[in-house]
């Protein structure tokens, strides 16, 4: 264990590591240790019972074994099926989950057309349905589920001739419809961005949340008084994974370059 308590981070793969980026930025001086569920990815293919247990599972170790101050869902699937579960069993823990950007798309639209990307679960959950009623009332908002841009991520096909055609049948009907924001909400997609861009082109801006998401974990770890004092940015990453293999490790490294200790997770 090292010896200050690290920050707690998982999803169903590589694509939390666009949160967990964008927290590294604005908590240089803090132990991170990341949870890679590859081997029962995809979540957004699984039922609700699976993902909350797996859930609860993950959030058992790095609270229980691995001591971490702070949880972060770095998945919006989890985040949509599982987050009131561990808040409700962990009623002390800081947990912090994302979820798609579709407020600051409805604000920042001038066509008030968006369209939003996820898994299917995700865009079928209750929470994402909320979500639109509470800041979407003044938009059209065009939503689509994404089976296997995931794994194009996981396989390290970010631009890869079957990746942009992926892309193309989910991306051409919305941007057919006229939208101009588009919001990334998998936390895998922030890695496909540049093929995404090709094909939307300037006019539609790409909204992700991993920023937001790191200023607002700092803020719940300054306002417990849980933030690493020690100005010297040398945070440490560690990394779980299930099912753990050279290729996940490689594509790790081509996401998160400094990713270096990998272990095999057990539970
Ligand atoms: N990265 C995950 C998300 O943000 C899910 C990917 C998956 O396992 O389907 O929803």
């Amino acid at each position: 264990m090292p010896a200050l308590p690290s920050i707690g981070f998982f999803d169903s793969g590589w694509g939390g590591l666009s949160i967990m980026k964008a927290a590294r930025h604005e908590l240089p001086q803090e132990n991170f240790c990341y949870v890679a569920d590859c081997g029962n990815a995809p979540y957004g293919d699984r039922t609700h019972e699976f993902i909350v247990n797996r859930a609860v599972k993950i959030t058992d170790f790095l609270l229980r074994e691995q001591h971490v101050k702070a949880v972060v869902i770095s998945c919006n699937t989890a985040t949509a099926e599982a987050a009131e579960v561990l808040r409700a069993r962990y009623p002390e823990a800081v947990i912090v989950g994302v979820e798609p950007a579709v407020k600051p798309a409805c604000e920042l639209s001038k066509t008030k057309k968006i369209g939003v990307i996820a898994t299917t679960r995700t865009i079928n959950s209750k929470r994402y349905r909320d979500l639109l009623t509470r800041y979407a009332a003044q938009c059209r908002v065009f939503s689509q589920g994404c089976p296997g841009l995931m794994e194009c991520v996981e396989s390290g096909q970010f631009h890869s001739p079957y990746t942009v055609s992926l892309l193309k049948k989910y991306l051409q009907p919305m941007k057919a419809q006229g939208i101009d924001a588009l919001v990334l909400g998998c936390t895998h997609y922030p890695f496909l961005s540049e093929a995404i861009e090709e094909l939307m082109g300037p006019e539609v801006m790409l909204l992700e949340p991993g920023a937001a998401v790191a200023r607002h974990l700092k803020g719940c770890l300054k306002d417990k008084g849980l933030l690493n004092p020690q100005e010297s940015p040398d945070g440490r990453d560690s990394f779980y994974v299930s099912g753990l293999s050279a290729q996940k490790t490689l594509v790790a490294q081509r996401l998160y370059s400094s990713a270096r200790c990998f272990f095999e997770l057990t539970v």
